[in-house]
């Protein structure tokens, strides 16, 4: 496990790397200012090598920093993320069970509000409804932890706020519009690209902690995913938001959306949640269309005709109208 408050002698290699790369840095250029021997530094240029840094190395010349790393580092989110709240503590593993298990496990310590859990991998990754979610290597496993000052009333429009701002963070990163699908499914062409899960924790009528858990197909083997995922419940099919040649780096969209979702959260806070609703509302393949939903009371059909102030559907037929807030739809 990396964190963003490692400040590891790796740490400050990269640093100085980074701030050097159009020259060669010698063996002593960095053993000296860090305090490291020529040994040392050559096992940590050794080991950012195998974390994907690539560093060119040249007898006489030194190192020089080619290439940043693709793995979602936290140093790496670390560095230009412009949020005050969200993502100032990371936490990063080659391979977990869950990120949404970790965090929960960590939420309880006030200190960890907006800290944000980050795998490269997860073993057991849960999706909405009791579902499993596939994760390998290439996708942006992540959840984020809050711990909100507003009723629990106001929490179901969480999942809303965090797809909006999902959206809209592809939209600026990666120059691709996707459609929102009710609840929460980030979709293109019909394909889901990431889902969204929200745990709460709520303890006298107030909530605890909120558990934001991202799921992003950034750069996923789709036939991989499509396999073991193909015969599970709310298949729709499975599409990855880059391909192997995008040069997009990973790090870049996890800081974008860590200020985009503080951005929408702070408007939700003032007071704004029509301005989100109504951003949302245009984003959405589920308004306007006729659905059928799978809720807990049993399966509904009828036109979607908007969402309500607490993010739930409203589904009018037969001019009867039904809202709904947990359930999928097709
Ligand atoms: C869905 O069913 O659409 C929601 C999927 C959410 C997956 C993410 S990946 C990071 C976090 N950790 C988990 O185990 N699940 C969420």
């Amino acid at each position: 496990m990396y964190t963003s408050y490692d400040n590891s002698s790796l740490v400050k290699i990269v640093t100085l790397l980074k701030s050097h790369k159009s020259e060669y840095l010698s063996g002593q250029d960095i053993s000296e200012p860090l305090m490291l021997s020529r040994a040392a530094v050559w096992k940590h240029i050794k080991k950012l090598q195998s974390l994907g840094y690539k560093i060119d190395s040249r007898p006489k010349l030194g190192y020089r920093l080619t290439k940043t790393t693709e793995l979602l580092l936290p140093w790496e989110i670390s560095d230009g993320l412009e949020t005050n709240l969200f993502g100032k503590r990371i936490y990063y593993f080659d391979t977990i069970n869950s990120t949404q298990n970790f965090a929960i496990e960590l939420a309880s310590r006030p200190q960890e509000n907006g800290t944000v859990v980050i795998a490269q991998k997860q073993t057991q990754g849960r999706g909405r409804l009791s579902r499993k979610w596939t994760s390998p290597s290439g996708g942006i496993w992540m959840s984020v932890i809050l711990r909100p000052e507003f009723e629990i009333s106001s929490s179901t429009l969480f999942p809303i706020i965090s797809s909006l701002a999902l959206a809209l963070t592809i939209e600026k990163v990666l120059k691709i519009k996707p459609q929102i699908k009710w609840p929460n499914d980030l979709t293109i062409n019909d394909k889901k690209v990431a889902g969204i899960l929200v745990d709460a924790s709520v303890e006298s009528g107030k909530i605890d902690y909120l558990i934001l858990g991202v799921g992003i197909n950034f750069k996923i083997n789709v036939s991989e995913v499509e396999k073991a995922i193909k015969n599970t419940g709310n298949y729709y099919g499975v599409a990855t938001l880059a391909n192997k040649n995008n040069k997009t780096n990973p790090a870049q969209l996890v800081q974008a959306f860590l200020l985009e979702l503080e951005r929408l959260y702070n408007l939700f806070l003032d007071g704004n949640s029509e301005y989100i609703i109504k951003q949302w509302t245009k984003r959405s393949s589920t308004i306007g269309k006729t659905v059928s939903v799978t809720s807990s009371a049993g399966p509904i059909h009828g036109r979607a005709v908007k969402i309500d102030k607490d993010g739930a559907l409203v589904i009018l037929d037969e001019g009867k109208s039904q809202r709904v807030l947990v359930g999928d739809v097709s």
